[in-house]
Parts: C-alpha cells; structure tokens; sequence
C-alpha cells in the first residue's frame, strides 16, 4: 500500500506521544495490515512512553499492543487469518518485532503477524473487541509457563483450585474466565465492589485484599470446599507474600506452582517446594508463534463462539482518537478499578 497515515509518535524515552504521519507498510508475508479502529490501553503502554521499560529499541517508536480494527491487507503466505475487509480483534506489538514501529498499535494501520488476529464477533463492537488481545494472552502464558496446557478440563471430581491475587485487573479477568474453562475452582481477590461481577466471570470465591485476615479466609474457604490450592497467579505486584502464606497452609505436599505477571523482583519472596515462575511467553519465535496461535485461534475464537468467555473488565470509552492517547494514558497511570480504558480511532 502506498501511502501515509497518522500515529501516535513516541519520539524519544519520556514522552508525549505526539501525532505526525508515517508510511503505511506491506504486511510481510505471515502479516496483516489492520485499518485500526478502537486501541485498549495496557499499563506497559505508559511505562514504555515514560520510563522506556520494557526497552524500546528503535525510535521514533510506535507503543500499544491491543487493536480491533479492519483487514486492510493480508500477506502472501498467511492462510489463517480472516479475509480482506473483515472486521478483526488483532494483536499489534512492536514489542515481538524487535521495536519496528510498523507494529505498535497506537497508528491508523498498523502490522500485526496472522497468529495473532482473529475475526470479531458479529456480537462485539470494536471498542469491545479491543480488550482482549494482550490480557488474554497474558492470562493464557500464566497457566502454560506453570505446565497447565490450554485444553485442560479438570472435573469437579479432579477437586482442583486456582488463586488469582487481582482478579478485578484486566488481567485478572481474563485469567478468571480462562480458570473456569480450564475447571478449576477459582478463588480471587479484589475490592468488595467487584464480587457479583467477577462471580459471573467464573470465581467461586471473591476476597477483599484490604481486609487483615484475607489470607485465613481464603484458607477457611478451601477447606471448607475441600478442594486442592496449589496454583496461584499473582496477577499484581505485592501479591507474591499473601499468596505463598495461603499455599503454605493449602499445598500440603504438593509441589505449589506459581506465576507472577509483574516483573519478579531478585529478592522476592519464596516458599519451600513451591515454583515461582515469571509469566512471559517463549522468546524462540517458533515456539511463541504457534503458543499465539493457539490463544487466539484455538482458545479465544472457541470460546468467544461458545460465549464462554466475555469482554471484561468494564470498557471506559476515551475519546480524542490518537490526539487523546497521552490523556488518556495519564488516566491509566493514576489507576483504574475493574476498568479498561479504549480509545477509538
Ligand atoms: N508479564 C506480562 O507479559 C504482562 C502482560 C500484561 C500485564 N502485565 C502486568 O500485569 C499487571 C496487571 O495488569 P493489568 O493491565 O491487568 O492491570 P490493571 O487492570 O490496570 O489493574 C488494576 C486493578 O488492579 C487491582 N489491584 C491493585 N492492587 C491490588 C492488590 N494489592 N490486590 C488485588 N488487586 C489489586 C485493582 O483492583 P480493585 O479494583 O479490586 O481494587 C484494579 O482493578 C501489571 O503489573 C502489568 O504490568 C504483565
């Protein structure tokens, strides 16, 4: 495609965005070039325009991870990925591209690799539709970095239970919905206003992180519901010491397995026999691709038909399209509670 379109520029590490034109690209041959229509935004999103973490290796770089938006080009090998002029949820990174700002989705067209676009529901709107691609993914990685396979069904019978510290974060969510595919009993924290939401999301037990005696409670429950709790996602940071003293009490001489989605500092904490693993997907490209392919195509197109899995958390419209990013990142960084901010473009 011959051609410019606007994007939200970062031109140098701390910011702003500003809004300038670049050459719209030719999807490579396992890319499609998305006409974006709605971005969500993701915490790593402002760390990287203000702190340059995770490193952002070229610039003027673009940022953002999460499109719904239009196929506006399909490369000459991609044989998955939904036909030209389709309506697509569509994972935009620049982060898997070693930087190339033809990637990021904060853009009018931006590249994305086919295992990781997908076609939106005729349900959804493209505001909808944006929520789900890095949550999801991030939610996924959690339970194969700790060996749980995505097609795993646990029965009641199987008595098997999840901890997910943070269950009112995006990410949270979404490892809510994707525990309740998997069969596990879920049991979450979050603050007390979330509870009946994130029991329709699939969590049988909800708990205020804020309440002193969290932690017994959430041992009480487990006992009295007779289930195993050796797993545990700590979705957000400071949630790795409460989690290890619930499995302190829960894992019994299981060998606890735990994924941590905040970066894991050295000096964190750890408990005896338990494994605390970082949740990040393979950096062996033929590894990661075909783990893409498989949340987006497998997991989340199955279960998005099925209407086993839903937007979530709670979708806050920014307007201001690219001009609005900064303001709307700003947002982000001043926190939200069980809200995920899209921007419309
Ligand atoms: N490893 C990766 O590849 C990867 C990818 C994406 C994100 N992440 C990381 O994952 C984390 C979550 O990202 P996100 O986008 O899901 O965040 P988010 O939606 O912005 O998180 C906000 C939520 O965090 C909850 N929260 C804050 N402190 C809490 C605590 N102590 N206990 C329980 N809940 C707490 C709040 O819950 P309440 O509203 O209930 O108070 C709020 O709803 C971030 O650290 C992000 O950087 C990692």
């Amino acid at each position: 495609m011959v051609g410019t379109h606007h994007a939200a520029i970062l031109p140098q590490k701390g910011g702003p965005l500003s809004v300038g034109e670049r050459a719209t690209p030719e999807p490579g041959p396992n890319e499609v070039l998305i006409k974006v229509k709605a971005v969500a935004l993701n915490p790593v999103d402002y760390h990287q325009r203000d702190f340059g973490m995770p490193p952002v290796p070229i610039y003027p770089a673009v940022i953002g991870s999460d499109t719904s938006g239009v196929v506006a080009k399909v490369g000459s090998k991609v044989s998955t990925a939904p036909a030209l002029g389709s309506q697509v949820i569509a994972f935009a990174s620049s982060f898997y591209h070693n930087g190339s700002p033809d990637h990021g989705a904060f853009q009018k067209y931006a590249l994305a690799q086919s295992e990781g676009v997908i076609a939106l529901p005729d349900a959804l709107s493209f505001e909808e539709g944006a929520v789900f691609p890095l949550a999801v993914m991030t939610a996924l990685t959690a339970w194969t970095s700790i060996g749980i396979p995505l097609n795993t069904k646990y029965t009641p019978q199987d008595k098997q239970a999840v901890l997910i510290w943070g269950g009112a974060s995006s990410v949270g969510t979404f490892a809510i919905q994707s525990a309740k595919s998997l069969g596990f009993t879920v049991y979450a924290t979050a603050s007390s206003k979330h509870y009946i939401y994130l029991k329709k999301l699939g969590a049988h037990g909800v708990f205020d992180y804020k309440a002193s005696d969290v932690v017994s409670q959430i041992i009480d429950m487990v006992k009295k519901n007779g289930v195993n709790l050796h797993t545990a996602h700590c979705v957000v940071n400071g949630s790795l010491q409460p989690v290890l003293d619930v499995l302190k009490q829960t894992k019994g001489d299981a060998v606890a397995k735990v994924t941590h989605s905040p970066v894991l500092p050295p000096d964190h904490p750890t408990l005896d026999k338990t494994e605390i693993k970082f949740n990040f997907p393979s950096m062996d490209p033929v590894i990661r691709d075909k783990h893409m392919y498989e949340c987006f195509h497998i997991w989340l197109q199955d279960n998005l038909k099925s209407g086993s899995v839903v937007p979530s958390p709670s979708i806050q419209i920014k307007r201001g399209g690219l001009e609005g990013l900064n303001i709307a990142l700003d947002k982000l960084r001043a926190g939200v509670s069980g809200t995920k901010i899209v921007v419309p473009i």
